[in-house]
């Protein structure tokens, strides 16, 4: 669906792998991270926790926040605004967590 336009500076294309749901993909440094999840068709990116609706980036630039991901367990991050780095775990977002997913002791 989506691909990326060649460009006359193949020296800044450094590929790294990056792990997503658990499985590796390839990405490129520096790259947005949600164009990386576009190129991986990871659409849709997120769920919504109430309705549960797909959500998937829009903007692409920090403002519609429809493309929140977890990135090395840090939860709700702008996949547009996030560069890539080498060996990054992204969480599509599935819903509300629950209670198990809070960290800490669940009671
Ligand atoms: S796509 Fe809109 S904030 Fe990331």
């Amino acid at each position: 669906m989506f691909k990326l336009i060649e460009s006359d500076a193949p020296q800044r294309r450094r590929i790294c792998e990056i792990f997503v749901d658990g499985e590796p993909c390839q990405a490129m440094i520096g790259e947005p991270l949600a164009a990386a999840l576009l190129k991986a068709n990871c659409v849709p990116m997120r769920y919504t926790p109430v309705s549960g609706a797909p959500r998937a980036p829009l903007c692409m630039m920090g403002v519609c926040f429809e493309c929140l991901v977890e990135v090395d367990g840090t939860p709700n991050v702008q996949a547009c605004a996030t560069p890539v780095r080498e060996g990054m775990h992204v969480r599509l977002i599935h819903g509300a967590r629950s209670i198990g997913q809070l960290g800490g002791a669940a009671q």
